[in-house]
């Protein structure tokens, strides 16, 4: 393991993330357009809604997206960072795909219990 997973962590560099301003503007950019309903081809394939904190931990019609304190478990962020394969990948088009900075917001976000804060 290298010196700078060891910092990422342990949280040495890691600051509290806000629902409201850090995570929303992500979903709002990248997310919403399809998970939103009646009509986002998210929504319609999985039920998954993420225009509101409630909605959002509700999850798929098959369940929850977020483990609160476990990025590693939690679908959401299997598929941004691509663990899950390419294809699977979120949001699905291609030339949109997150930032590391922002995926590591959602990460830490997750980890720190996934507050509606
Ligand atoms: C262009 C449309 C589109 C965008 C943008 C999009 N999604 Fe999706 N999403 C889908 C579709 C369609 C599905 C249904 C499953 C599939 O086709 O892979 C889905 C399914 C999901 C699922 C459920 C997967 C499962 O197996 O239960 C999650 C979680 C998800 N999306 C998260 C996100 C996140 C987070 C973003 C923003 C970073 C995002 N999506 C952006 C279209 C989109």
């Amino acid at each position: 393991m290298s010196v700078t997973n060891i910092f990422l962590i342990s949280g040495c560099a890691t600051q509290q993330v806000s629902y409201q301003n850090d995570v929303v503007p992500i979903f709002e950019y990248s997310c919403i357009e399809c998970h939103t309903s009646p009509d986002g081809i998210g929504y319609k394939a999985t039920g998954l809604e993420m225009d509101s904190y409630q909605s959002l931990m509700q999850g798929t019609v098959y369940g929850p997206v977020v483990v609160a304190g476990d990025s590693r478990r939690s679908i959401l962020n299997m598929l941004v960072e691509g663990r899950a394969g390419k294809p699977q990948r979120m949001p699905h088009n291609e030339d949109e795909v997150l930032s590391s900075a922002q995926i590591e917001t959602l990460r830490n976000w997750v980890n720190q219990g996934a507050y509606d804060n």
